[in-house]
């Protein structure tokens, strides 16, 4: 059994280069090693120049998210055995600007964010001295799934959609709106219906799913933008047959 795997590598260095180019290290195989262990392992011993972004090796920064083998992949969490005998092929996360080699620019991801209010809307925020506001486990349940977003961008990387139309606010940022709408202490789910409902919003969803698929947290995306679909026709409906009734 050989004990080495080829790693193929985007490369690009724009002080150099106007296009990324590829470059292989042979890196030792372990079973016990993840992709980022390889990547660390040429940034150590053969080539300290190569950059990619990595923080905390357990699935929770979300940063370390890559292209292996053509698929969207938290590389902390994708072990060389799932690709062996290699040769494993290490992109960028596709439909993202590259900054240098593996590290992409995600200004793009953090304006959708901004866009759809990602924060508890009060009402009326009461005075510190009034305590808490407390919610009830299962108030809590309600949205828990689609708090456990990472934003690491595997469900962007993976969305037909969001390739081909890059103002597509997207499936993580959808996703995080929902979470806000289902909490019981907000009161901006209207405010974020309106941004989602028009132009690059929801009705951008071809519902091809993938989003789904390759999150690392089960936060299901794809399920999130099907119920917030259903709240715009509904409410939609309502402001036909109501028109002065639904806000
Ligand atoms: S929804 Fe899932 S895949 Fe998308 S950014 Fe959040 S954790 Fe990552
Ligand atoms: S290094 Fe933090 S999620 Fe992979």
């Amino acid at each position: 059994m050989p004990s080495t795997v080829a790693l193929s590598v985007t490369r690009y260095r724009p002080e150099e280069e106007s296009e990324p180019t590829r470059q292989t290290y042979e890196v030792p195989y372990r079973k016990d090693w993840v992709v980022l262990d390889a990547l660390n392992y040429v940034k150590d011993k053969l080539d300290g120049s190569l950059s990619f972004r990595w923080s905390c090796r357990m699935g929770v920064c979300g940063s370390c998210g890559m292209m292996v083998n053509g698929e969207p992949k938290l590389t902390c969490a994708a072990f060389l055995s799932d690709y062996f005998p290699g040769p494993i092929r290490v992109d960028p996360l596709q439909y993202f600007p590259i900054v240098r080699d593996l590290v992409v620019d995600i200004t793009d991801f953090i304006k959708r964010l901004k866009r759809v209010k990602p924060w508890i809307i009060w009402k009326e925020e009461k005075p510190l001295a009034e305590g808490e506001y407390r919610q009830t486990p299962d108030q809590l349940d309600f949205y828990k799934q689609f708090s456990m977003c990472i934003n690491c961008m595997l469900c962007y990387a993976a969305c037909p959609v969001y390739g081909l139309e890059p103002g597509f606010a997207g499936p993580a940022a959808i996703a995080l709106a929902q979470r806000y709408n289902l909490d019981s202490r907000d009161t901006g789910a209207l405010e974020r219906l309106d941004i989602l409902s028009e132009k690059n919003g929801i009705w951008d969803c071809t519902f091809v799913g993938e989003c789904t698929k390759v999150c690392p947290e089960n936060v299901d995306p794809a399920g999130a933008i099907q119920q917030y679909k259903l709240t715009s026709a509904a409410h939609w409906f309502k402001s036909f047959l109501l028109p002065w009734g639904t806000k």
